[in-house]
């Protein structure tokens, strides 16, 4: 049926997302956008080094006309990202020396940057990833490496939220991370989402970004992780959905960039059947799951084609190269999986 698009068949479940870039904007990609979600990210623009690339400078044409564009269509808008370890000028870590700021100073400037961020879009952004990827990858370690734990300590990652809050109290404010229906890494995250709940901070939601693969998650590994976070009482969102047709692990060894460049019929099956997997997953967990999020619009532009492997193409999302709907998309349109 071509008069619904996602958005429709999904109105009593949850708002359909994408991710989006300049080129999302207009023409048959914006057409395809309006069709058939109600919620987008900007993939890039309002990261650190694109919104405030120096001290005194904010760059805020292409975020704008992103807001404008979700406005005039009344689509929603998550906002992402506002502390991240990558995409962060370093300007914010020095001094006029070059020297490594304190942490009260570290403290202030992302506290302007959050008030300024937050406060342009104030009413005009609905949810906010406060704080991503702050997990380790590996379990020996609880909390990422970074610039801003050199210099500061896990209180600048708590007073991220306070600062998005007090910027705009409705606004919902999500900790996003990657992996997170792992069973390992799970755990830690909700070790640090139930320290910040616990120490009332203002956090409403967890970001399950879901970079997933046609091997990966299991049904049990996602209904534990669903359940598990929705116990400390947050909302769910899937922030950044792709069904990768290549192994996720392991792949940087076994596979060349021309290895394999069309979808072929075995992998097309294999990313149908989890697709509708995993949309039926989403279903059953409605009263938990307030938003699901693509990344990116179609396999005519995935950020997978330029990774883990430079050059090699994916076909990750719901439409194809010509924006046409892919037997996936039907699977998920399809309640009686
Ligand atoms: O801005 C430069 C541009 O000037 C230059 O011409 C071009 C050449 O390649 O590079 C541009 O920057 C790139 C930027 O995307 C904009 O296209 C960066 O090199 C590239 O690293 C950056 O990649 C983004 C990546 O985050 C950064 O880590 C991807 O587009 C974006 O999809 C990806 O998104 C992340 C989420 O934010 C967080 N979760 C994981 C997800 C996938 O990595």
């Amino acid at each position: 049926d071509k008069t619904q698009g996602l958005k429709d068949y999904y109105k009593d479940f949850f708002p359909i997302g994408v991710a989006v870039n300049a080129r999302t904007l207009n023409g048959k990609e914006a057409h395809l956008l309006l069709h058939e979600f109600n919620s987008i990210t900007p993939e890039n623009a309002m990261k650190m080094e694109v919104i405030h690339p120096q001290r005194n400078v904010y760059n805020w044409a292409l975020a704008d006309s992103i807001v404008a564009f979700a406005q005039k269509n009344r689509l929603r808008v998550r906002g992402h990202t506002l502390l991240w370890h990558e995409q962060v000028p370093d300007w914010f870590f020095l001094d006029n020396q070059g020297k490594a700021v304190t942490k009260d100073t570290l403290l202030k400037r992302l506290k302007d940057h959050i008030t300024t961020v937050v406060g342009r879009y104030k009413g005009k952004v609905y949810a906010w990833d406060v704080l991503n990827e702050a997990i380790d990858d590996s379990p020996q370690r609880f909390l990422r490496l970074s610039k801003w734990l050199d210099i500061a300590d896990e209180e600048i990652f708590a007073k991220a939220f306070v600062y998005a809050h007090e910027a705009d109290p409705d606004a919902l404010l999500f900790y996003n991370d990657y992996n997170s229906e792992r069973p390992e890494k799970r755990e830690r995250i909700y070790r640090l989402l139930k320290k910040l709940v616990d120490a009332g901070i203002p956090i409403h939601g967890v970001g399950l970004q879901g970079h997933w693969s046609i091997f990966e998650p299991s049904t049990a590994d996602l209904e534990q992780a669903i359940e598990r976070y929705a116990s400390l009482g947050l909302q769910l969102h899937f922030t950044e959905l792709d069904i990768s047709v290549y192994p996720w692990e392991k792949e940087r060894r076994t596979k060349r960039a021309d290895e394999i460049d069309t979808l072929t019929t075995v992998l097309e099956q294999r990313q149908i059947d989890q697709y509708g997997r995993i949309f039926s997953i989403f279903r059953k967990y409605r009263q938990y799951i307030t938003n699901v999020t693509f990344w990116n619009l179609s396999d005519r532009y995935s950020w997978l084609d330029r990774y883990p492997v430079y050059g090699r193409k994916n076909y990750p999302l719901l439409f194809d190269r010509e924006l046409e709907r892919k037997k996936a998309y039907y699977k998920v349109v399809d309640f009686k999986n």
